[in-house]
């Protein structure tokens, strides 16, 4: 079947669950499903939940899968509220593969493109909040917020300037002509600040900080948690949450001595550094330049 989207770390990510256990596998970004089928392939004794809050993508990936059909449940909402109806489930491994699909970003109809007619970027097509709102609607101090912390740009300031005085904005297009009077040279430059926009759009960072959340309460012994990242805000914020579950002492650092017992560790890091992809592969498809694998193994709770 040809796939609008190639995954990334495609063997990477099966090989990180090679001792996945019976039960669920969950796929918190199921898209186009090229993880969910190797998945299903390479692991017979697994079942698998699909999630993605994008319905084209999950039409795609239920054809996909259709051979698989009596291993496979599909949810169609954001992975943070999926993943709290999975409660008192057997699950041996969750994955998320976050950020846009090749298929979102290419689709000049989705609105992620530099030279689309919309403006919009949401992943969800039922959401009503899109890029729309935060491009024409945000106050100066909320734009320089999102433009500031999300594409660490030092221009934030005067770009936040020009989009204000350049209101109404209402495409892709013409946003990066504003972007373009500001300063910002070439496609490199805009994409920062696209990619801004867009977490906003799609409340991306507090989705990750709730897959995080979630997938904790979920796991049991040996549960495999792995996330891939497509930026540095988001890796810091995995890398940062996995070194927090695999500390034996949570006591605060100016303490003298340890008075928690020291039994706190949730699990074991997999990854000792991320994982990226090989010259070949960014060869093949440049989109996995950026892409970081990390994983995380979950051992029994201390209750
Ligand atoms: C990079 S693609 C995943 C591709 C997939 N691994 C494959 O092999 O085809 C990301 C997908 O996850 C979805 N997505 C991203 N964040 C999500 C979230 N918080 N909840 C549900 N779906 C999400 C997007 O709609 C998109 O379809």
């Amino acid at each position: 079947m040809k796939t609008p989207h190639i995954p990334v770390l495609l063997n990477e990510t099966i090989d990180l669950f090679k001792n996945i256990k019976d039960g669920y596998f969950v796929d918190c970004t199921l898209g186009f499903g090229g993880h969910s089928e190797e998945m299903l392939k390479r692991y017979p004794h697994i079942k698998l939940i699909g999630i993605d809050q994008d319905s084209d993508a999950m039409e795609f990936a239920k054809k996909r899968l259709s051979k698989y059909a009596n291993r496979v449940e599909f949810i169609n909402k954001r992975a943070s509220e999926a993943l709290k109806e999975l409660k008192g489930l057997n699950i041996s491994g969750i994955l998320a593969d976050i950020g846009v699909s090749s298929f979102q970003l290419d689709n000049a109809k989705r609105g992620f493109t530099f030279d689309s007619d919309t403006l919009d970027m949401r992943m969800n097509k039922n959401q009503e909040f899109s890029a729309k709102d935060v491009v024409n609607f945000y106050d100066r101090e909320s734009l320089e917020r999102v433009i500031k912390d999300y594409s660490e740009d030092r221009r934030y300031k005067k770009i936040v300037d020009f989009i204000i005085k350049n209101r109404p904005i209402t495409s892709n297009r013409e946003l990066s002509e504003v972007l373009m009077k500001a300063g910002l040279k070439d496609k490199k430059n805009l994409a920062p600040i696209f990619q801004a926009i867009r977490i906003e759009v799609n409340n991306e960072l507090n989705e990750l900080n709730s897959i995080l959340d979630e997938s904790e309460k979920l796991a049991g012994d040996g549960t495999i948690l792995g996330i891939i990242t497509f930026h540095s805000l988001e890796d810091r914020i995995v890398k940062n949450r996995f070194k927090k579950w695999a500390r034996k002492c949570i006591c605060p650092p100016e303490a003298i001595r340890c008075e928690c017992g020291g039994n706190n560790q949730k699990g074991i890091i997999l990854t000792k550094k991320p994982i990226t992809a090989s010259k070949e592969e960014i060869k093949q498809n440049p989109r996995s330049r950026s892409a970081k694998l990390r994983g995380f193994m979950f051992k029994e709770k201390n209750e």
